[in-house]
């Protein structure tokens, strides 16, 4: 049943490279927040599709930590879906930089799983729009792998 007023959104997460390990725990944290987990992936990117994905950044000092990172190994996307999901999933993550998260979030995703500015676990869309092309670039609409939106979830 839907609350009065709520306003159900999807948003994309990613479990970066330094905290796949951990993602039976981090999976758990969304559901605790009232979240759902509507598609997960795990795939190994190539350099290019990394800045592609990044490429607001790509002016940024830290582009090439950044993307080194990232290809280090495989990261996990998931579509999270919920109430203010965009907003709410921000918040389970914790401030960006993991060793601040210790101070300010101690209970996030960031404080626990994530080391310092550029390992700090997981990532997540900070706007409706941004998760709509985050969602689009890990789970394009046009499909191509496998039965396509096997999992049509409405609700949490
Ligand atoms: S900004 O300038 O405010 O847009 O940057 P910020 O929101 O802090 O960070 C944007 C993403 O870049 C990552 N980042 C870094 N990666 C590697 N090294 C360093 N030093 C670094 N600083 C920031 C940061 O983790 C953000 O990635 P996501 O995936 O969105 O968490």
């Amino acid at each position: 049943t839907r609350k009065l007023g709520s306003r159900k959104q999807r948003t994309l997460g990613l479990i970066k490279p330094d905290a796949v390990t951990k993602l039976g725990a981090i999976f758990q944290m969304v559901y605790d927040a009232g979240l759902t987990i509507t598609k997960a992936k795990m795939t190994l990117l190539s350099r290019k599709e990394a800045m592609d994905f990044y490429v607001e950044h790509q002016a940024k000092t830290f582009f090439t930590d950044l993307i080194e990172f990232f290809i280090s190994g495989p990261v996990v996307a998931i579509e999270i879906l919920g109430d203010e999901a965009v907003s709410l999933w921000r918040k389970v993550l914790g401030p960006t930089d993991s060793s601040a998260a210790r101070n300010e979030a101690p209970e996030s995703i960031r404080a626990k799983f994530g080391t310092d500015g550029t390992k700090n676990a997981a990532h997540g869309s900070d706007t409706l729009a941004s998760a709509a092309r985050e969602l689009e670039f890990f789970f394009p609409s046009s499909g191509g792998h496998g039965p396509a939106n096997t999992a049509k979830f409405t609700d949490c």
